[in-house]
């Protein structure tokens, strides 16, 4: 080997770290820091005055919504040809973080919307599907509701006792769907059916369904432990015609559809769960600076220090699991195992440091005004809603031994 060649050995070497070395840079753009800022502001100035009464009297923000559109908040990442902001995950996840750090009932409305309504449409809808309702959708002035789940199929998605009849032009739709978010204030709704139950998971389909097509009725909102501004309902669908055009995708693609939706929809959870914990995070860290116990700030004890210390390491490595999974979007990468690691890892962050931030303000904590008690309220949903904890560990187990 001569000199030469060592040399370009070397330079190799060079370029490949320098590469190397910008493919690991963790910070944001200017642009990124300019949405997030935005989307913090909002979440200050509007969301928080008024957070604590929407949540006793489970009250859907109105205003708030159109507010956020104003802002391209419920058509984050759509492409501005379909009236949407263009954005990226990244920053779908920044503005998802902001807002669930004050308010998590808005922010779920913010997330099915986008992410399972407006995604779900952008990425398999029609042209004409697009232009009839991803517009409208992505402006904020329709609201966008995603149903999957049933009484007796909500982890076990293939089991779908609705079903939707082929009758030539139009399908008949039959059954139940329940704890769908945004259920009684959406004007489109997706709605998954069996279309031929020998098919199995081939033989289920996606629909575009309109409030107030005859036959379609909402049930009364649930009352809940958490996201009590939010509003959900179980839907009842009694022989609703629905026309052949509002079928998303080809003949039984509803399954994969479903599935390829929720994988970027628990990105948006797990932002939700990130933003739950960090509100309480920065919550108890100022309490613990200012409230004194044994002569000093509480925050000078160890007992208090080393809380906040594991909190903010946990609300980091959640942070970096989320941001990685908008990341694989973005590229387009496979993110269905990014999301769902993101997902279990933030949820069960979000529950576990909301209960620490109650515990570090003590009976404070306890008391409605200091908000931690509705953050931890709120975190529990983000384990269970689009997919599980343990629907995660099937998707991360089953990605894990593929090879
Ligand atoms: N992308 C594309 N295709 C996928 C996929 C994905 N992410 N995941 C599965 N599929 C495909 C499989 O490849 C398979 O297709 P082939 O037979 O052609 O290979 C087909 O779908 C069936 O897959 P599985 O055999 O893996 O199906 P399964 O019955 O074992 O279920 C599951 C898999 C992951 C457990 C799935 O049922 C699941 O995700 N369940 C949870 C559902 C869920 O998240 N519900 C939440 C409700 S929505 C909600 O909460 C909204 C709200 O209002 C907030």
């Amino acid at each position: 080997m001569n000199i030469s060649h060592l040399w370009s050995i070397f330079e190799f070497l060079f370029y490949e770290s320098f590469n190397c070395i910008l493919h690991m840079d963790f910070s944001l753009s200017e642009e990124h820091l300019m949405i997030r800022d935005a989307a913090r502001d909002f979440a200050n100035t509007e969301l928080l005055p008024g957070v604590i009464e929407r949540d006793e009297k489970q009250e859907f923000p109105d205003e708030l919504v159109r507010k956020m559109s104003e802002l391209g908040f419920m058509g984050i990442m759509v492409d501005p040809q379909y009236g949407g902001s263009g954005m990226d995950t990244i920053s779908y996840v920044l503005i998802m973080e902001e807002l669930s750090k004050i308010d998590a009932s808005a922010s779920v409305i913010v997330s099915v919307n986008n992410s399972l309504v407006c995604y779900g449409l952008q990425a398999f809808g029609s042209d004409l599907q697009k232009e009839k309702y991803l517009t409208k959708l992505a402006a904020g002035e329709l609201i966008g509701a995603f149903c999957l789940s049933e009484p007796e199929a909500g982890s076990d998605a293939t089991s779908q006792k609705t079903t939707a009849i082929d009758h030539g032009d139009h399908y008949i739709l039959n059954g139940t769907k329940n704890w769908i978010t945004n259920g009684g204030r959406s004007d489109i709704y997706l709605v998954i059916a069996q279309t031929d139950r020998d098919k199995g998971h081939k033989g289920i389909n996606a629909f575009i369904v309109e409030k107030g097509m005859p036959g379609f009725d909402i049930g009364p909102k649930e009352d809940k432990l958490g996201i009590r501004g939010s509003d959900t309902h179980t839907l009842q669908f009694n022989d609703v015609k629905v026309p052949k055009e509002n079928r998303i995708g080809e003949d039984g693609f509803g399954f994969k559809f479903a599935m390829k939706t929720l994988s970027g929809g628990r990105i948006g959870i797990a932002a939700q769960a990130l933003g739950i914990a960090s509100g309480a995070f920065e919550i108890a860290k100022k309490y613990s600076k200012e409230r004194k116990a044994f002569g000093t700030e509480i925050c000078n004890h160890q007992a208090i220090a080393f809380k906040l210390a594991d909190m903010h390491t946990e609300i980091e490595a959640a942070r970096h699991l989320v941001m990685k999974a908008a990341w694989d979007k973005d590229q387009g990468n496979n993110y269905d195992l990014s999301s769902a690691m993101a997902k279990l890892y933030a949820s069960k962050v979000a529950m576990e440091q909301t209960v620490e931030a109650v515990q570090i303000l003590g009976g404070n904590g306890f008391v409605k005004e200091y908000h931690v008690e509705r953050m931890m309220r709120d975190a529990k949903i983000t384990q269970i809603y689009e997919g599980t904890s343990e629907i995660q560990k099937i998707v991360i187990s089953r990605s894990v031994l593929k090879d």
